[in-house]
């Protein structure tokens, strides 16, 4: 098990290192782990004057899974796009092929009043949001700037969708969906966009394979209210890259906080790159106030699907329940009152319940 990690930028590096200790603590009772780690984003701009250095590529390619902490800061804010440390992570995941992104968002009962929603509202929830993430605006063409007839300096971007793009992530959706309530809500913004109304046929025609999961079509706008009013009703949502982003930070509240969210990406042979989808959080950085909860998760998701050792996986899991059961919280999940700790502390907690 070849594990390449990627710590980045900010809180990056305190968070990836509570996930090392959860692989030591795996790799002390015989599992066959190794790790390397390389810099992404604004250290790899640092390290090599590139976001993604390509040494840094060629030893994610190389791993077998990629663990990643976050990347950005203030720091490189003001650096051309291509150089940016977003750049980093956009790139791998193009590189990598990983088009399929996997945004569970779970409350944990612990959490209930964390959420700035109603605890009936979100109690229960066990969402998965499935993001299509090497295509759409993010990586459409053309793109840039330019100067119009009328002689005005314009900004553009292009939303794009290949029909085999959107088949392999519907896909997805299908079989993600036959996995748990076989109920899979395809979001999108039709009445409006091109792109939409080719990813409703294609999501829609793909669907016949599947007569076991009830297929609903849902407008982007809508989908972000109902999130709101009732996330309930949902299971499995499907979804392009941008929409995927920006529901993911909103379902991310319903779960108390996003520090506590993991992701997988992966590619069509379910390699794979995790991360907590949460960012770099500069403010906090090196104040051992960051949750590194969402990463350890990730790490969970990485043995469930790249390792298939879905075991491991359960085990993560069931000491992150532990350590919120005995009522240890980082700041962010703490409530008003409630004695909060720290990075490494919220660490050592998970090692001693795993
Ligand atoms: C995410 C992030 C990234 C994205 C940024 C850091 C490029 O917001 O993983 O959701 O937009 O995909
Ligand atoms: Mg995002």
């Amino acid at each position: 098990m070849k594990i390449a990690l990627l710590p980045g930028d900010g809180i990056g590096p305190e968070i990836v290192r509570e996930a090392v200790r959860v692989l030591d603590r795996l790799r002390h009772d015989g599992l066959p782990i190794e790790t390397e780690t390389a810099p992404i984003g604004g250290a790899g701009h640092d390290a090599a004057g590139h976001p993604l250095p390509k040494a840094t590529l060629d030893l994610a390619q190389a791993a077998d899974a990629v663990l990643l902490g976050a990347v950005g800061g203030p720091k490189y804010d003001t650096l051309p796009r291509e150089l940016r440390p977003e750049q980093g992570i956009l790139g791998i995941r193009k590189a990598m092929g990983l088009f399929a992104n996997l945004r569970p968002a779970i409350l944990y009962p612990e959490l209930a009043a964390a959420s700035t929603l109603k605890p009936e509202v979100v109690a229960g929830l066990d969402l998965m949001i499935l993001r299509e993430l090497t295509g759409d605006i993010y990586f459409g063409q053309p793109r840039g700037r330019r100067r119009n007839a009328a002689g005005d300096d314009e900004g553009f971007d292009t939303m794009l969708y290949s029909v085999p793009e959107i088949e392999r992530i519907a896909r997805v959706g299908f079989e993600t969906a036959r996995r748990r309530s076989h109920k899979l809500c395809s979001v999108d913004k039709a009445n409006v966009l091109d792109t939409s109304i080719l990813w409703r046929e294609v999501v829609t025609r793909v669907g016949r394979d599947f007569p076991d999961v009830a297929l609903s079509h849902m407008y982007v706008d809508n989908a972000a209210m109902q999130l709101v009013r009732a996330p309930k009703q949902f299971d499995v949502i499907v979804t392009g890259n941008i929409f995927g982003d920006i529901l993911s930070d909103e379902a991310s509240m319903l779960a108390g906080s996003i520090g506590m969210l993991p992701s997988a990406s992966l590619d069509a042979n379910r390699k794979g790159l995790y991360e907590p989808i949460h960012g770099s959080a500069p403010d906090i950085a090196g104040q051992d106030k960051a949750n590194p909860l969402a990463t350890i998760l990730s790490l969970g998701m990485m043995f469930r699907y790249t390792f298939a050792r879905a075991d491991v996986a359960d085990r993560i899991e069931a000491a992150v329940r532990r350590v919120l059961a005995q009522g240890h919280r980082t700041g962010d999940i703490a409530m008003p009152g409630e004695r909060s700790i720290g990075t490494r502390a919220m660490g050592d907690a998970v090692a001693a319940a795993l």
